[in-house]
């Protein structure tokens, strides 16, 4: 007892924005980041309001777009000629645990506040980190592309 101190009073508001530094300059891929950073927002926002039964829906959502938005980049970077999108799609491929993981912390957020703690922390490292920055690696060769956003 005592011991776990909650924070209701603290927000961390931890809102995901898109610096121009991260955007692809490939409309198609830079709306799907949009789109997923708009959803981790909402995320963040229901956990905020104490409404973290919204999660689970938000996060199946989040999971469900993530994946679609995967093979759509594999399916451009490869009708492109980018040279390493095997390697890419074995990242992609790398993260469904995480992606489980998200899920699982989504489902227990309701009654469960290390859950809420997790999902929080997670999920936007998740999409900074593991969707968004790696994606900075075909980054220079769809600029020398010319890109133009339709492949
Ligand atoms: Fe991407
Ligand atoms: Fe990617």
């Amino acid at each position: 007892m005592g011991l776990l101190e909650t924070q209701s009073n603290q927000r961390e508001m931890m809102m995901v924005e898109l610096t121009p530094s991260f955007l692809l300059e490939y409309e198609t891929l830079d709306k799907d980041h949009q789109q997923l950073a708009d959803i981790v927002n909402l995320v963040v926002k229901a956990l905020d309001d104490d409404e973290a039964e919204k999660c689970e829906d938000l996060v199946a959502g989040f999971v469900k777009s993530a994946k679609a938005h995967f093979a759509k980049e594999e399916a451009l970077l490869a009708k492109a000629g980018y040279p390493n999108v095997k390697k890419h799609q074995e990242h992609h491929k790398s993260l469904n645990t995480q992606m489980e993981h998200l899920l699982e912390f989504a489902k227990m957020a309701g009654e469960n506040e290390m859950a809420r703690d997790s999902l929080r922390k997670e999920l936007v490292f998740f999409l900074m980190d593991d969707v968004i920055t790696t994606d900075m690696d075909f980054k220079a060769f769809i600029e020398a592309k010319g890109n133009g956003g339709d492949g």
